[in-house]
């Protein structure tokens, strides 16, 4: 959802701010943009709409920007060779620049909307993450003034409102930094929604402004010369970035911004106020993570890489875990007080999208091994309701980047009514993470496609871990019922890798490029597997945009089963349990009314007169009931795969999405 970059320091600020752009590309796609200041201290600003390539393209090919003190020296010398250019110093300048990657709210993604954005004087840029409720508002007021936007975007009304506050009052008091600093304040007051921005002023070339409120932003510290982090200001080089994978390869020295904080940056220091302009002390912590390896490793997407990766991460997230099936499970360190776990009466699980999924299968193993209660809430819409917190509510937040606005709204209105918070996550460092009272990392290592596969397979096994550790807390399952699921979980990966192994992709190919042309899609499993008939459902769509929706087999009559002729596809989810022959029957319904039937069946070898009711079979492994969706969503995520990649879909980076959703 946009990702934003500030720099400065002594370094050649455009390779730098390129190469931290694209540790973000994951956060959007539709525009990238560049502001740096020159010599002369004029503002800069160089975009292009698409891909970040596009913008390294043009500024390959215009070279129109100089960074300050570098003479008549073109940006394609310094962009040449980013790597060794990227740590040099160029002439003793403090240089300083901004950088945007963006995922289009207000207007269409083309070179105008692209961030930064300058105000009409040309005096100030911006790059904003965010969106501004207010800015229909502000911008009447703004061009009642004679200041003209020329874009379609909230963001402009940003920096049109900084020079017009600017031009009252700051440049009147002297023009000096202060009055500058005043200028910024007086304006965050007057925004409403949510922003995370870096703002330069052509006047002052040796100062960033970030700010942050209700988006992630943090400031990476390079060469401090004060170490004390007590101490409120000290010298140095800083990046600036909407998420730590950008700011590490540079230094692990860290301040994260809370909300409502503003930090000016310069060569004198790093100077922290509350949103009153109150002066703060930072807080500098050093992140223990290694630069991110982008890196398909032979494949031909990431998708499939991550896809691949599955067996490994179900090592990763057992591990320590899970050490022997006699022995508890033991999802929390020794120094974490879980005593208000054991209380525990019912839980609200919260996330969005594929998390949102995983919290249903969550649902159905909890209920299964523990009996206490358990809802499963869309974020954007819990946290509009009124949240039930009773004494002894558990809050569980599901979110890969723990960043997702509306899962963190609605975890914060949770906890403001006193609500214990456990997050599951794939990023310890995320702002879900540090507002959490537990934290369990899902350990699926970053994932780079916008499309989930390896995190919500992690996501489903900490649940699993969770439901057994519960289930062990509260006595309400037999342990030799919870043993045989822990002796079965170790089993998964060898299974998963074995079948990914196998011919059965092959088949899985093969069905793909049958299925390929159809526009519609259903999905339907019953039980644990219902929220895998979801989840398969959302990757298709995601990725080939093809229609699909999911349903529990036993939904089908009373609606969607209108639909189904002989030019409608149903996938269907058959595995051994409880609920094998009611799903057989929702099958033989479909298949009455001549739907295309397709299989995901780990049942060997199905019955003679089940088998037929089936154009293809996808073969799969067994494995117990609870555990089984952590196996039935692979081939769905392999299905959808090669649908999308049959169509010649960009598979990594569909069209309208982005891999973290920071605006409501
Ligand atoms: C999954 O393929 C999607 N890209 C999307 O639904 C995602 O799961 C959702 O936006 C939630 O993200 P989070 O897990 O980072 O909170």
């Amino acid at each position: 959802m946009c990702g934003i970059v500030g720099y400065l320091g002594p370094s050649n600020p455009v390779p730098l701010i390129i190469e931290s752009l694209r540790c973000l590309e994951y956060r959007g796609y539709d525009s990238a943009g560049i502001a740096l200041l020159d010599d002369a201290q004029q503002l800069h600003v160089v975009k292009s709409a698409g891909k970040l390539q596009n913008l390294v393209d043009r500024l390959a090919a215009e070279g129109n920007v100089a960074p300050r003190g570098d003479g008549s020296n073109a940006v394609t010398t310094l962009f040449s060779a980013p790597n060794t250019q990227a740590a040099s110093t160029t002439n003793g300048h403090t240089h300083l620049g901004m950088g945007h990657i963006r995922w289009a709210t207000h207007g269409a993604a083309n070179d105008v909307n692209a961030h930064p954005h300058m105000g009409t004087e040309r005096q100030i840029a911006v790059v904003h993450n965010g969106i501004i409720e207010n800015y229909y508002t502000l911008r009447q007021q703004l061009q009642a003034e004679g200041r003209t936007p020329v874009s379609e975007t909230d963001t402009e009304c940003i920096v049109q409102l900084l020079e017009s506050n600017w031009a009252a009052k700051g440049r009147l008091e002297t023009g000096s930094l202060e009055a500058f600093r005043k200028t910024v304040i007086e304006t965050l007051g007057q925004l409403q929604g949510a922003f995370a921005l870096v703002i330069m002023h052509r006047q002052f070339p040796e100062t960033l402004w970030v700010v942050r409120r209700q988006a992630p932003l943090v400031i990476g510290i390079k060469d401090i010369t004060n170490h004390a982090s007590n101490k409120p200001a000290f010298g140095g080089e800083f990046v600036v970035a909407s998420d730590t994978v950008a700011v590490i390869p540079h230094t692990n020295r860290i301040v994260f911004l809370k909300d409502d904080e503003v930090a000016e940056l310069s060569t004198a220091g790093l100077r922290l106020m509350t949103q009153d302009g109150t002066v703060i002390t930072p807080v500098i912590e050093t992140v223990d993570a290694s630069p991110l390896q982008i890196d398909k490793k032979g494949f031909r997407h990431f998708m499939l890489k991550e896809i691949h990766e599955q067996p490994d991460v179900i090592r990763q997230s057992l591990s320590g875990r899970l050490q022997h099936p006699e022995d508890p499970i033991q999802l929390f360190g020794a120094s974490v007080d879980i005593t208000a776990l054991k209380a525990v009466d019912r839980l609200v699980v919260i996330g969005c999208g594929t998390s949102l999924n995983a919290g249903l299968v969550g649902k159905y193993a909890i209920e299964d091994l523990v009996g206490i209660p358990v809802s499963v809430e869309s974020a954007g819409e819990y946290r509009y309701r009124r949240p039930i917190i009773t004494p002894n509510t558990l809050v569980v937040a599901i979110s890969q980047s723990g960043e997702t606005a509306d899962t963190l709204e609605a975890v914060r209105q949770t906890a403001k009514l006193g609500a214990k918070v456990l997050t599951i996550t794939n990023r310890e460092d995320s702002s879900l993470a540090r507002e959490s009272d537990y934290v369990l990392p899902v350990r699926a290592g970053i994932e780079v496609s916008v499309c989930a596969t390896k995190s919500f397979t992690a996501q489903v096994v900490v649940l699993t871990l969770l439901a057994i550790q519960l289930a062990e807390m509260h006595e309400s399952t037999p342990t030799a019922c919870l043993q045989a699921l822990k002796t079965e979980l170790v089993r998964l990966p060898a299974l998963l890798d074995s079948y990914l192994a196998s011919d059965a992709l092959g088949k899985i190919q093969e069905v793909a490029k049958t299925f390929s042309g159809f526009p519609n899609m259903l999905f339907i499993a019953r039980g644990m597997n219902y929220p895998v008939a979801l989840e398969g459902a959302l990757k298709l769509k995601e990725i080939s945009y093809i229609h699909a929706e999911g349903y529990s087999g036993s939904e089908l009559k009373h609606g969607p089963i209108a639909m189904l002729d002989n030019t409608m596809p149903v996938m269907s989810i058959l595995t051994p349990g409880t609920v094998f022959d009611k799903m057989v029957s929702n099958c033989q319904e479909a298949a009455a009314r001549d739907a295309r039937m397709i299989a995901v069946s780990s049942v060997e070898p199905l019955a003679e007169n089940v088998a037929s009711l089936f154009e293809a079979i996808i073969p799969l492994p067994a494995c117990d009931e609870v555990l089984s969706p952590m196996l039935t969503s692979v081939p769905l995520q392999l299905f959808a795969y090669y649908i999308a990649e049959h169509l010649g879909k960009d598979v990594d980076q569909p069209r309208n999405l982005a891999k973290s959703v920071t605006v409501e």
